[in-house]
């Protein structure tokens, strides 16, 4: 499916839960945010459906996400089912890693193709500063066993808080010399009550700049297009690293994405307030090509782009863990 702009649009991200295990400061306050009601949230075999006929609209990636999508019972069941759909399909993850050593065998089995970790600092007691939990450990083992396990790529995601991680920058890289890591340094960016603010800020050419002072950067080819993600590898070292600069140089012009949150609404865009209810449709026994319809609307209100550093910083009314990033 193209969109008004041309755009391909062949991207799934599904949300499985709001809820999240961690209260990361830069996501979410540390009384956590009003939950999904229960009977709101889309079963598995509704979000199998619509990712059967978003496959016969010709999506072929689909990442799951949450709040932590691992919190939520019976995940794999769910992986196995989205990656029996075509053997065409490229199925990830995105994790807080806190779960991951109970399930990283499963979800190989189940047919996962790729994992995205999300891990801000190689300090234990950093980790429960940012994230309000001592989990580090648990993080640091379920990276290990996905090394081991054989996940390629395993991507490390890094959101950079001045004052709280960016002083541990080289020690990412530096991470990458011996693991097969894909280090991503990811542009903070404002959601609903995460805080966000320009002095917490760092753009990914400042973070680029202290990397090139110690390290040859070498620009690699985009893991695909519509990725977010500029890549470089490092002299020397087996794993990659790359940036995320969703303000600084929006990638909004290759965006290949729709969302489809836990509560059945599709997301044209991260960060643009309108959404499309996929859910009622679905659940008053709406058929097939209405349902392919719903998703097709969702495509066509795509934005040029986001909007975000217009007429100073616009901040999305959705919170982060709502929508998966
Ligand atoms: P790959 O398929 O591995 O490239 O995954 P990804 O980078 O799309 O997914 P991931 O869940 O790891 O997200 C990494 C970072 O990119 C997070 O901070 C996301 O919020 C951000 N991101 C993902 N999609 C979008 C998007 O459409 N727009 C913007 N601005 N940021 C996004
Ligand atoms: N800005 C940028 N990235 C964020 N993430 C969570 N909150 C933000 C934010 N405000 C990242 C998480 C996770 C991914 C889904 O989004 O760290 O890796
Ligand atoms: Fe942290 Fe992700 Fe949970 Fe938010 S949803 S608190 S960023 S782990």
């Amino acid at each position: 499916m193209n969109d008004k702009y041309g755009r391909k649009i062949d991207y799934l991200r599904i949300s499985v839960t709001d809820r999240c295990n961690l209260r990361c400061v830069y996501c979410m306050p540390e009384e956590g945010i009003s939950l999904m009601n229960h009977k709101n949230i889309l079963r598995y075999e509704e979000i199998i459906k619509i990712s059967s006929l978003a496959y016969e609209l010709g999506f072929r990636k689909f990442r799951i996400t949450g709040g932590e999508p691992l919190a939520r019972k019976g995940l794999t069941e769910l992986i196995k089912s989205i990656s029996c759909l075509g053997n065409d399909i490229d199925l990830a993850l995105t994790t807080n890693g806190t779960l991951l050593t109970k399930y990283v065998h499963e979800l190989k089995d189940a047919g996962l193709k790729r994992l995205n970790i999300s891990l801000d600092t190689l300090d234990r007691e950093k980790f429960q500063q940012i994230t309000r939990f001592d989990l580090f450990q648990q993080v640091i083992e379920g990276i290990n066993l996905a090394l081991e396990v054989a996940f390629d790529p395993i991507k490390i995601n890094v959101v950079v808080v001045k004052g709280i991680n960016d002083d541990e920058i080289l020690d990412f890289v530096e991470l990458t010399r011996e693991k097969k890591l894909w280090v991503r340094f990811i542009e903070l960016m404002p959601f609903s009550r995460n805080n966000w603010s320009e002095k917490r800020f760092v753009s990914a050419d400042e973070i680029r700049a202290i990397i090139e002072n110690q390290y040859k950067l070498i620009e690699i080819k985009r893991s695909y297009s519509g990725s977010p993600s500029y890549d470089y590898s490092v002299d020397g070292h087996k794993g990659k690293i790359g940036f995320i600069a969703s303000l600084s140089h929006k990638f909004c012009d290759q965006c290949n994405r729709l969302r489809l949150t836990a509560d059945g609404r599709l997301l044209p865009c991260l960060h643009s307030d309108g959404e499309i209810d996929i859910k009622t449709p679905l659940r008053s026994g709406g058929t097939d090509d209405e349902i392919k319809a719903v998703l097709h609307k969702a495509m066509l209100a795509k934005p040029q782009g986001h909007r975000l550093c217009e007429n100073g910083l616009k901040i999305t009314n959705r919170n982060m863990s709502k929508v998966g990033g």
